[in-house]
């Protein structure tokens, strides 16, 4: 299957990730269908775009007849029986390997023989994933990052198992996103979550031992360092239950204590403080953004 092939793209997973995933892909002329499990995780999804777009068109970079034309090519449902229109999905769920395994046997069972399932897996193993289906040369990593309108970086990952020409198509199929692949091995938070999680995990370090405020810490990377936004900001955007997740499979699979995670980033999760999407985490937004 190649490139000219993928007209319509699933995605499965209306969360952060995924609505940014659904309208750049979306965006690119394909026809998407999203999925999730509740009418209310579409909506808040859909409303996620619908501000995306709003920021494109209010920049100049999109007129509202493309937005509108954006949105018209993005089909809901709550059924995953739908990706059978699909001529390669992309997952954006739940970040469990539980969660991920099922689907993906959900899908395998779902999807035509010759369609590639991709994963925006942050940081779980491709080649685990792929296991789970009886297709595990056509199971690739497609990891984009946040905000996905924003960001031009996609790490193509390719499994123990991952054929080239599946790479091959993932990597094709982001440069028609717009965006800037880099295909890389499948080994825990591939190349950037393993170098950025960790700093930003040291910032909560600092933060927990009073180095400095919150402010105070962000201010300083943005001085000093020329970041951005700051580490914590960081977090706050990514979602602090997010990064414990690709923390805990840093420390986990490679088995070095520089990976644990800073308590309070548990402690944080515990207290329902994720960050931007529930209103507060490092900071207050005062409401969920
Ligand atoms: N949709 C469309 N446009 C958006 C947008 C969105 N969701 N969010 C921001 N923008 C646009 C703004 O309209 C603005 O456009 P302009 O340059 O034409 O004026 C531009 O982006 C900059 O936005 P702002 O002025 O509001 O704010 P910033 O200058 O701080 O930029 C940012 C925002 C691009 C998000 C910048 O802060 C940034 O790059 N932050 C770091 C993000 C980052 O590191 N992400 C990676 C996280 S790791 C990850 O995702 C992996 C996962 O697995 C954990």
């Amino acid at each position: 299957m190649g490139l000219d092939d993928v007209k319509t793209i699933g995605v499965v997973g209306a969360g952060t990730m995924g609505s940014g995933i659904a309208q750049v892909v979306a965006a690119a002329g394909f026809n998407v269908v999203l999925r999730d499990v509740s009418e209310a995780a579409l909506d808040r999804g859909f409303r996620i775009i619908e501000r995306s777009l709003g920021k494109l068109v209010k920049k100049g970079k999109f007129t509202e007849e493309t937005s509108k034309g954006v949105l018209g090519r993005i089909r809901k449902t709550l059924n995953l029986q739908d990706m059978r229109e699909a001529d390669l999905v992309i997952e954006a769920a739940f970040e469990r390997m539980e969660v991920k395994k099922e689907l993906f046997g959900e899908l395998d069972k779902v999807c035509r023989p010759e369609v590639t399932l991709a994963s925006n897996t942050s940081s779980l193993s491709i080649t685990e994933i792929a296991s789970s289906t009886s297709r595990p040369d056509k199971v690739v990593g497609m990891h984009f990052f946040n905000p996905v309108p924003v960001l031009t970086l996609v790490e193509i990952v390719q499994g123990l198992t991952t054929s080239e020409e599946t790479m091959e198509l993932a990597y094709q199929v982001a440069r028609k996103l717009g965006k800037s692949p880099i295909k890389t091995k499948d080994q825990p938070g591939f190349i950037v979550n393993r170098i950025l999680v960790p700093y930003m995990n040291e910032a909560a370090f600092a933060y927990m031992e009073g180095v400095g405020s919150a402010e105070e810490i962000d201010q300083a990377m943005k001085w000093g360092a020329n970041m951005p936004i700051g580490p914590l900001a960081l977090f706050d955007l990514v979602g602090i239950d997010v990064a414990l997740d690709v923390l805990e499979v840093l420390y986990r699979e490679f088995g070095d204590p520089k990976f644990r995670p800073a308590p309070i980033l548990r402690q944080m999760v515990r207290a329902g403080y994720l960050g931007r999407k529930t209103g507060k985490g490092f900071f207050d937004y005062g409401e969920k953004v």
